[in-house]
């Protein structure tokens, strides 16, 4: 799968983002390196602290699902006049949740709607993590 294919997924993912607070809706596309492909979208709260971030949610369906190798992430984002963020980058906290499941070299994309895209590695992204070796 192209990283473009996989950050179509992600807009697809984005339609279903329940964002009524911050007006920011985020779409995100994990895929497994069996092929298979895991939507997640954010989901706010009226409490803010329950709501989960698009990664995260697509993380711990597959997780939940048995899945725990993974190949890439692609991550969307636009703002409440639905312009998109060139780009939206995951935030420090799904960086760490990815780092339990996903190796340094593991691709994470960021795209918008104009088929433009940029690739990097997590190891880029989080540098020095916290490790238990
Ligand atoms: N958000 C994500 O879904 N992923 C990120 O990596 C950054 C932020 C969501 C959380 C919240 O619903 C909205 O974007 C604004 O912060």
């Amino acid at each position: 799968m192209t990283p473009q294919e996989l950050v179509a997924c992600a807009l697809d993912a984005q339609a279903h983002a329940y964002a009524p607070y911050s007006g920011f809706q985020v779409g995100a596309a994990l895929l497994t390196r069996g092929g298979r492909v895991y939507l997640g979208c954010n989901i706010e709260n009226k409490s803010f602290s329950p709501t989960v971030c698009a990664e995260r949610v697509a993380l711990f369906k597959a997780i939940s699902e048995g899945e725990t190798d993974f190949e890439a992430i692609a991550v969307v984002g636009r703002d409440k006049n639905g312009v998109y963020k060139h780009f939206c980058t995951p935030c420090g906290v799904c960086r760490q949740a990815l780092s339990e499941f996903c190796a340094p070299d593991f691709r994470i994309i960021f795209g918008d709607d104009t088929g433009e895209c940029e690739v990097h590695t997590l190891a880029e992204l989080l540098p020095y993590s916290f490790s238990m070796e």
